[in-house]
């Protein structure tokens, strides 16, 4: 048996080095518009992320260079060990007196610590029992809340009923005047990232542009998962609608309900499109990017014989050579690391189950629903959802606004370019909104 299963991985090794499809982690040389950060593709683009944030105040640029330099490519733990000793070394600085001497001390300092402990925790997810996986994240959110309680406008940390779950989110008005409308976004992330990433990416910009903002998480996102312990639901209204009610009565004061957009981002993407379907007082719904169907672009990325075993039904060989390709190095870190977070956030009892869950995340049965504007992002070296964006616009029609992002602005979620990704949302808000 055992030699069996070597012998079927490396033939795949094989499959995977020589015909699966680009994903990010694989993109070739001449592929990554930018210089390489680590000799592997996910941990590449994984350090691109607090780069990006460090334009809105989110880390330092050196301190994520010097942890490029030190984390073992592809190894995990030494990745944890890397960002958990760069978190540890700046929360030294956030709790020094002399440093913390006002709010812009204060904020920065502990923004930075909240964002290198969220990155120590990413590649985590394998053993639910980690204790890391809880630790990390009570670090970041206490690092968080302290930064967000020192911005000339304080941030507040919600929980707000839904259904059967709470929904956590993030309230950053503007203004602390209680009696001018204003636009104001709602944002929610995808399969990994954090509210506490959306403050970064997308909170900032927004306030320079004189909106509100609030972010959300709900079940199979951070919070929720590790607190009220679900997993993904694919009928993602369950999630908005709550968010919707709040800001139209606890917020009614100074939110303008005709500018009242939502935004997706990463698999987010699938979540906005569902609920903005079942949600009509949302006004217009920007997707970054779009998700047709999350189950073929899983699926698409698994070698053949991976497939075969799905298709064929047979759970327990299909979950056998899924954790031999999950513990063997040399499988692209993107697979193992999906493979491990899916199961994670979804809540799956094993990758079989996992590949059955993510079946219900496709919008081709309801996205006809959309009525309000849409604005659709892709991205030329998207990996994970590849040519899902087109579709999505596609079937929407007029409805919806395409953007492509080539160039130094290539990769999935603009990641590295939060610049551009932010002008160039905000010109369509304008056009659509005013
Ligand atoms: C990188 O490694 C050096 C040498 O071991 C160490 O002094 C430094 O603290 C590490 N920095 C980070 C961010 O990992
Ligand atoms: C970080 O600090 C904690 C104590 O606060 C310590 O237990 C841990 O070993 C430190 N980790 C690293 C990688 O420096
Ligand atoms: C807004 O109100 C908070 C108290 O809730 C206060 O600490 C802060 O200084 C105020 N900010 C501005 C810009 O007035
Ligand atoms: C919204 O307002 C209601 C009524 O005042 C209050 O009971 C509720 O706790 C508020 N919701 C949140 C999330 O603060
Ligand atoms: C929550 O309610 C939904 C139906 O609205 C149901 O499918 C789900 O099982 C419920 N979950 C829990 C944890 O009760
Ligand atoms: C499923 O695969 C296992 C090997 O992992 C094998 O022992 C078993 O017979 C297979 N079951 C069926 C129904 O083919
Ligand atoms: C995306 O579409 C292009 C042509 O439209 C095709 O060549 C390419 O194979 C597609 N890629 C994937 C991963 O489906």
């Amino acid at each position: 048996m055992k030699n069996t299963v070597t012998s079927i991985i490396q033939s795949l090794l094989l499959t995977i080095l020589v015909v699966s499809p680009l994903v990010t982690a694989q993109l070739e040389d001449d592929e990554n518009p930018i210089i390489l950060l680590s000799e592997d593709q996910s941990f590449h683009f994984e350090l691109l992320v607090p780069l990006s944030e460090a334009i809105t105040g989110g880390a330092d640029i050196n301190p994520v260079l010097t942890a490029a330099k030190n984390v073992t490519a592809g190894d995990f733990d030494s990745w944890a060990e890397v960002f958990w000793e760069l978190a540890n070394q700046t929360k030294a600085q956030a709790e020094d007196p002399e440093i913390a001497y006002d709010a812009i001390n204060v904020r920065d300092t502990w923004f930075s610590t909240a964002t290198y402990f969220r990155r120590a925790d990413f590649y985590l997810h394998g053993d639910p029992d980690n204790p890391l996986i809880n630790y990390f994240w009570e670090e970041q959110t206490a690092a968080f809340d302290k930064a967000m309680a020192a911005l000339p406008v304080p941030g507040q940390r919600l929980r707000i009923p839904a259904d059967n779950f709470t929904v956590e989110a993030l309230w950053f008005p503007v203004s602390n005047s209680s009696d001018v409308n204003r636009p104001t976004i709602i944002l929610g992330n995808g399969y990994d990232g954090a509210q506490e990433d959306l403050y970064h990416t997308f909170v900032v910009p927004a306030h320079a542009r004189g909106w509100n903002a609030i972010t959300y998480e709900g079940p199979g996102q951070p919070k929720v998962r590790r607190d009220q312990g679900l997993g993904f639901i694919p009928d993602w209204e369950r999630v908005v609608t709550p968010v919707v009610d709040y800001l139209l009565t606890n917020q009614s004061a100074v939110v303008d309900p005709t500018r009242m957009p939502l935004l997706g981002y990463s698999f987010g993407g699938y979540f906005a499109a569902r609920a903005a379907a079942f949600e009509p007082r949302i006004s217009a719904v920007l997707l970054d990017g779009g998700v047709w169907d999350a189950f073929e672009a899983f699926y698409d990325v698994l070698p053949e014989e991976a497939q075969t075993l799905l298709n064929s039904g047979n759970a327990t060989a299909f979950n056998e050579l899924l954790d031999a390709l999950i513990k063997n190095p040399e499988t692209p870190t993107t697979i193992r690391w999906g493979a491990e977070q899916g199961v994670w956030s979804f809540k799956a009892k094993n990758a079989y189950d996992y590949f059955q869950l993510v079946k219900a995340y496709r919008v081709e049965e309801w996205i006809d629903r959309i009525q309000v504007p849409t604005w659709v992002a892709d991205a030329s070296s998207e990996g994970f959802y590849p040519n899902q964006s087109m579709r999505v616009a596609e079937a929407l029609g007029d409805r919806a606004t395409y953007h492509l992002f080539t160039g130094p602005s290539a990769y999935h979620c603009q990641t590295g370019s939060y610049q551009e990704l932010n002008r160039v949302m905000h010109s369509w808000l304008n056009k659509v909104l005013g």
